[in-house]
């Protein structure tokens, strides 16, 4: 297994090229699987999670064509769905990305029925898909969970209904926005998700001929179709990266421009970034994002669904708070165990305190490297975020996280001066 070694200390100052959403990615890739004409993706990121879907697909019988760079270093690839020869996702592929019950929505619209391995629990909570499987039902499938399958039928095919969500869900209105693509008459989404990954699928949708509105709203309004065609589609910034990188450059004091994003897609992040005494401008085709010479202050921050501050961020402003000037009180309302990454923290000589859902981060002068061990993903950025910050050598073991979600992390850090290094193990 992989580790990365980082020196720091270093202010990081350059430019980075932002890689295309892993989250938007993972369900427009799913939403291949509606149509029998190939769906193109352009900026697709080069990740494991991408790898996973991409073999998920293929396992199902979708053809992918990957037609190598486009630009950016992103990928495009070109998935047809005319042979699927089948509707069961293993468990071997759920077990390693949760995304994988995306596939759900998609397969039972299109086939009538669908056999997805239950995603069961991970790193940084229970995280059913209980929601998903509801709103499936309110569309008339037949659900029955068997041998840790999910068994959803809808030999008819599906009928749209009015589905309220209890609480707002990512996954759940993605899998459900693509499902009522295909149903029959008119499915209403109460109380959706409104990430820009949602109206991303949104638009990728309704260049495949699917009649959607209130897209990036709270309220989605589909109009079932017949049948969904080709089309092509790309790939939105990843907002989690731009953020993570952002605060690399807050963190060290640096000075980086970050590249192919956007401002708007993490307005309440760079709020505290610049509460925080942080420098964030808009440039044409990017963000800049420049410390200072001293030390940020604490701030205070809660996650929320979008356009909160995101849960995917919460580990990178720790790190951040922990060498800022005062106290911040961090709470997060999305996942009940995402604080996995305070013991390591700790162990480079953070000062946090948990208290049910809330931290307390006293900033300190100065973090110290150590080894250390990410347990997710964000988590382990954020050991890297902190690990360019301290003094002396930090080890993140366990890296394979990291490379679910972030593409050449340690080659865009070092581009920007960063002493970093991967070495296996
Ligand atoms: C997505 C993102 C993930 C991000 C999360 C919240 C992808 C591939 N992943 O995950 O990076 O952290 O949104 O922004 O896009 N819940 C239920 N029942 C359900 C579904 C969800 O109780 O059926 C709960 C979850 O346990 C969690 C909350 O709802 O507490 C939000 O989860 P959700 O928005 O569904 O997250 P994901 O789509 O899994």
């Amino acid at each position: 297994m992989d580790r990365i070694h980082i020196r720091g200390g270093i202010p990081l100052r350059g430019e980075i090229e932002i890689s295309g959403a892993k989250n938007a990615a993972l369900p427009l890739m799913a939403a291949s699987l509606l149509s029998d004409e190939p769906l193109i993706l352009k900026n697709l990121p080069r990740l494991a999670d991408i790898a996973s879907m991409a073999d998920l697909l293929t396992g199902l019988g979708v053809e992918i064509k990957l037609n190598g760079d486009n630009g950016n270093g992103g990928r495009t690839a070109e998935l047809s769905a005319k042979h699927v020869t089948e509707t069961t996702a293993p468990y071997d592929v759920v077990r390693k990305m949760r995304a994988s019950v995306l596939v759900l929505g998609p397969l039972l619209a299109r086939f009538g029925k669908a056999r997805v391995s239950l995603p069961g629990g991970c790193a940084i909570g229970t995280r059913p898909v209980d929601l998903h499987l509801q709103a499936f039902e309110q569309l008339g499938a037949e659900i029955e969970l068997a041998e840790g399958y999910i068994e959803a039928r809808a030999p008819g095919g599906l009928t749209g209904a009015h589905v309220i969500f209890p609480m707002v869900t990512v996954g759940g209105t993605e899998n459900l926005l693509m499902a009522a693509s295909l149903a029959k008459g008119e499915t209403v989404i109460g109380n959706a998700a409104r990430e820009p990954e949602i109206a991303d699928l949104a638009r990728c949708l309704i260049a495949m001929g699917a009649e959607i509105e209130g897209a990036g709203t709270d309220t989605l309004r589909v109009q079932g179709c017949d049948a969904l065609y080709g089309a092509q589609h790309q790939v939105l910034p990843d907002r989690i990266e731009t953020g993570s990188y952002a605060v690399a450059a807050a963190i060290t004091g640096g000075d980086i421009v970050l590249r192919n994003t956007r401002l708007d897609l993490l307005e309440t992040a760079t709020e505290t970034l610049v509460r925080a005494g942080v420098t964030v401008e808009e440039t044409s085709d990017g963000i800049r994002v420049a410390g200072t010479g001293g030390r940020l202050k604490g701030v205070d921050l809660m996650t929320e669904p979008f356009p909160g501050f995101p849960t995917d961020m919460q580990a990178q402003f720790m790190a951040l708070m922990a060498v800022a000037d005062g106290a911040s009180m961090i709470t997060e309302t999305i996942f009940e165990n995402r604080f996995m990454h305070v013991p390591e923290l700790c162990r480079m000589g953070a000062d946090i305190n948990v208290h049910g859902s809330s931290a307390i981060v006293r900033g300190v002068e100065r973090l110290s490297g150590a080894p250390v061990m990410a347990t997710d993903l964000r988590a382990s950025i954020s050991l890297i975020l902190a690990g360019l910050a301290a003094e002396g050598e930090t080890i993140v073991n366990r890296v394979y996280h990291l490379d679910r979600g972030y593409e050449r992390v340690e080659d865009k850090l070092a581009a920007c001066g960063a002493d970093i290094s991967r070495q296996a193990e």
